[in-house]
C-alpha cells in the first residue's frame, strides 16, 4: 500500500517545498519507489528543483478530467517520479478537490510512498485526508510556529495523523525560538532541525536537490537521517570534510 505524506505549514515560504523534493529523493536513494506530487497550483515550483523544465501537461490537466495521473508523471533525479502542479490563476475550486482527492487514490500501487508538497495554508485541507501522514515545517519564530499550530489543528480534523514537526533554516541565533517552546506551543514532537545553508541556494540555482547535488552537507546529512527515521531505519552518513566545502564554494564561484 501505497503511503502518504504530506509536507504541509502554516505560513508560505518555510521550506516545504525544498524537504518535501529533498525527503522524496533521499527516501529514493535508500531504495525506496517514490512519487512527489505539488498541489501548489497557484505558486507551482517543485518541477524546478526536480529538475522539470515546462511540463506540457501536469495535475491541473488531472483535476479538469482531461488526463489520468499516470499521464502526468515525469522521471526525476534517482528515479522519483514527480507530478508537478500546472498553473493556473483561480487555484482550487470546489470540483477540483474533488478531483483531487480521487486523483490521490488512483496513483500507480508500485509507488511505496507519495509527498505531497501542499500548498500553504487552508488550501492544504484538500491534500490532508484520513491514513494519511503530516509533516509540518516551521521556522523558528513565533509567527510560524503559532500558523504551524493552526495547520496541526487543520490536519488533525481532516482524519490526518501528525507524524513530527520539522524546524527549518535554523541558524542558533538567541532570537530564535527553542525546541522545547516549539514543541509545547504545537504540541508534537520536532522530528528535524534543518539549518540555515547556502547549501539549499546553491542547489536551487543549479535545479537540483541538494541531497543530490550536496549529499555530504551537514542539511543533506540531516535529510537522510529524517528520509531513514520515516522509514524505520538507521543510516549513517559521515559529513562533509572541508575538500567537499572549499569544492562547494570554487562551483560557486566559478558560476559567478
Ligand atoms: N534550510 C534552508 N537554508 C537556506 N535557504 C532555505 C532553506 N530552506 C528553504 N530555503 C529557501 O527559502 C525559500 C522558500 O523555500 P520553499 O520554496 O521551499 O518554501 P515553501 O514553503 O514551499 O514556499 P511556498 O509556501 O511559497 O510554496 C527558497 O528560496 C529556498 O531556497
Ligand atoms: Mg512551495
Amino acid at each position: 500500500m501505497t503511503r502518504y505524506i504530506v509536507v504541509a505549514s502554516g505560513k508560505g515560504g518555510v521550506g516545504k517545498t525544498t524537504l518535501a523534493a529533498n525527503i522524496a529523493v533521499a527516501l529514493a536513494k535508500l531504495g525506496k519507489n517514490v512519487a512527489v506530487l505539488d498541489a501548489d497550483v497557484v505558486m507551482a515550483n517543485l518541477e524546478i528543483i526536480m529538475g522539470i523544465r515546462n511540463p506540457p501537461v501536469a495535475l491541473i490537466d488531472t483535476l479538469s478530467g482531461r488526463l489520468s495521473i499516470e499521464d502526468v508523471l515525469y522521471e526525476g533525479p534517482e528515479g522519483v517520479k514527480v507530478i508537478p502542479a500546472g498553473i493556473t490563476l483561480d487555484g482550487f475550486n470546489e470540483r477540483n478537490m474533488d478531483m483531487l482527492k480521487s486523483a490521490l487514490r488512483e496513483i500507480p500501487r508500485d509507488i511505496d510512498i507519495l509527498v505531497i508538497d501542499a500548498p500553504a495554508g487552508r488550501d492544504a485541507a484538500m491534500v490532508m485526508d484520513e491514513g494519511q501522514e503530516v509533516l509540518i515545517v516551521t521556522l523558528p519564530t513565533v509567527s510560524s510556529v503559532s500558523d504551524a499550530l493552526k495547520m496541526k489543528i487543520l490536519g488533525e480534523r481532516m482524519g490526518a495523523k501528525i507524524i513530527g514537526v520539522i524546524v527549518n533554516r535554523v541558524e542558533g541565533k538567541p532570537r530564535e525560538l527553542s525546541l522545547e517552546d516549539i514543541e509545547n506551543a504545537i504540541e508534537a514532537g520536532v522530528i528535524s532541525i534543518v539549518e540555515e545553508s547556502e547549501v539549499v541556494k546553491e542547489a536551487l540555482a543549479y535545479e537540483t536537490p541538494f541531497v543530490t547535488r550536496f549529499p555530504k552537507a551537514k542539511v543533506s546529512v540531516e535529510v537522510f537521517r529524517l528520509a531513514a527515521s520515516l522509514i524505520g531505519r538507521q543510516i549513517y552518513v559521515e559529513e562533509e570534510g572541508v575538500l567537499d566545502r572549499i569544492k562547494a564554494w570554487l562551483t560557486g564561484l566559478m558560476r559567478r
